[in-house]
C-alpha cells in the first residue's frame, strides 16, 4: 500500500472517531478520496473530449464496517446521522453514499449493508468536487470490504452513475476520474473517450510558482439547469453535424445558429488548448502554459456562457496584477478560479483578487495555494 497523504490521514482518523461515537464500535478500515482542480479541458468530458485535472490536498474521508442496516453519519456542521432499511430514495448529504453503494449494485459488484462515517475538507459548493471525493471514498471503502477488485476507471464510470441516475446531478465523468486516478504532483492528462491517460509532472516550485485556487464564495444560481442546457446544446450541435461528439467534429466546424455555434467553437478549442497545454508541460515549462489558461477563460465567458461576474473579476484581477494565466475551473457559475503566479507576486495578487472583490460588492474569496495531492487510498 502506498504512504497515505498525512493530511488523509488526519482527516481519518476524526472520521474514525466519529465512527466510534456515533455507532459504538471500531470501524473496519479507513479510507480517503481528493477533490480536484482542472488545469484546463473544461466542459469537454461530456463531449468525449480531454481534460486535464490534478487532486487537492483536501479529502473526503470514510470509515467503514459490514454492519446489518444502512446508517451513514457525517461530521459536518453539528453531526448527522441517517439510517436506511434500503438504498431506495436517501435524500441530501447521504445520497452521494447510498447512490455509489446503489450504482455497484447495479453495476454487477453487489454490496451489503455498512455503516459509513465521513469527515470531508474539500470546500462546499466551491466547485472542487467535494461531492465527487465523498463518492469516491464511499466507492473504494465498499469494494475492498466487500472483495472487489474495481478497475480505477470503471470505478469512475460507476461513481458518475451515482451521481447521474441517483443524485440526480447530469455531470459527466471528470470529477470521479480525478478524484480516483490522479497521482501526487502529477497533472493527469485524460482522454474522457478512452480513459487512455498519462500523469504529467507539474513542478510548479522549480520554476518558482505557485498555482492559486480563489473560491470565490459566490451562491448557487440556477447551475443545474445552466450545465443541463449546455449539455443539451452539445448533443444538438453534435446532431446537426453528424457526429457522435463533439469531440469528432471537423476543426472548421460551423453552424447556421449563432449559439451552437459557439457552443461547438469552445468545445473544439479547448481540445486543442489542453494538447497544447501538455506539449508544453512535456517540454517541462509550466510558465509557458499561462496564455492558454487565460484563452480557456475567454472560451468559457464568452463562447459556453459559463463564468459569472464573480469569476470574471477574480480572473481580470489576477491578470491585472501579474498572474501568467487565470480561469474559472469546473463547471462555472461560481465556483472557484484557478490563477498560476510567480511566488513572488502571489501576495499581490490575492490582494487584488480580494480589492476587486470588494470594489465591486461580491463576496470575500478565499485564496489559497494549491498543491497536487495524491489520488484516492486507503489510509489504513
Ligand atoms: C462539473 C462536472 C464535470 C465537468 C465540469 C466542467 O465539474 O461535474 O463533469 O463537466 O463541470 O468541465
Amino acid at each position: 500500500m502506498p504512504t497515505p497523504d498525512l493530511h488523509a490521514v488526519e482527516l481519518a482518523e476524526t472520521a474514525a472517531q466519529a465512527f466510534r461515537d456515533a455507532f459504538g464500535a471500531e470501524p473496519e478500515g479507513l479510507w480517503a478520496a481528493p477533490g480536484r482542480v482542472n488545469l484546463i479541458g473544461e466542459h469537454t468530458d461530456y463531449n468525449e473530449g480531454f481534460v486535464m485535472p490534478f487532486a487537492l490536498p483536501y479529502y473526503a474521508a470514510a470509515a467503514v464496517a459490514k454492519a446489518e442496516t444502512w446508517a451513514f453519519h457525517s461530521t459536518y456542521g453539528e453531526g448527522d446521522t441517517v439510517r436506511a432499511d434500503s438504498l431506495d430514495g436517501v435524500e441530501g448529504w447521504a445520497a452521494y453514499i447510498a447512490g455509489v453503494a446503489w450504482a455497484m449494485n447495479e453495476s454487477g459488484y453487489p454490496v451489503a449493508p455498512a455503516h459509513i462515517a465521513v469527515n470531508s475538507d474539500v470546500p462546499h459548493g466551491a466547485g472542487l468536487s467535494s461531492s465527487a471525493a465523498l463518492e469516491c471514498a464511499t466507492l473504494i471503502a465498499l469494494a475492498d470490504l466487500y472483495g472487489h477488485e474495481i478497475d480505477r476507471a470503471e470505478a469512475a464510470r460507476i461513481a458518475q452513475k451515482a451521481e447521474n441516475e441517483y443524485v440526480g446531478a447530469p455531470t459527466g465523468v471528470l470529477d470521479q476520474s480525478a478524484s480516483l486516478l490522479c497521482t501526487e504532483g502529477n497533472v493527469m492528462f485524460l482522454d474522457c473517450r478512452d480513459f487512455s491517460r498519462e500523469q504529467v509532472p507539474f513542478d510548479l516550485a522549480a520554476e518558482g510558482l505557485v498555482m492559486l485556487v480563489i473560491d470565490t464564495q459566490a451562491p448557487h444560481r440556477h447551475v443545474d439547469g445552466e450545465y443541463g442546457a449546455r449539455r443539451a446544446d452539445c448533443e444538438e450541435a453534435a446532431r446537426r453535424l453528424g457526429v457522435p461528439f463533439l469531440r469528432d467534429a471537423p476543426r472548421d466546424a460551423t453552424l447556421e445558429d449563432d449559439r451552437l455555434n459557439r457552443r461547438t467553437r469552445h468545445i473544439l478549442t479547448e481540445n486543442d488548448r489542453v494538447l497544447a497545454t501538455v506539449d508544453i508541460l512535456k517540454r517541462g515549462t509550466v510558465s509557458g502554459i499561462g496564455d492558454l489558461l487565460t484563452a480557456s477563460h475567454v472560451s468559457l465567458r464568452d463562447d459556453y456562457e459559463v463564468s459569472s461576474v464573480e469569476l470574471d473579476s477574480a480572473v481580470d484581477a489576477a491578470l491585472g496584477a501579474g498572474a501568467l494565466g487565470a480561469r474559472m475551473t469546473g463547471g462555472g457559475f461560481g465556483g472557484s478560479a484557478i490563477a498560476l503566479v510567480e511566488s513572488t507576486a502571489a501576495a499581490k495578487v490575492e490582494a487584488a483578487v480580494l480589492e476587486a472583490a470588494a470594489e465591486r460588492g461580491l463576496p470575500t474569496p478565499r485564496v489559497f495555494v494549491a498543491r497536487a495531492a495524491a489520488g484516492a487510498h486507503r489510509v489504513s
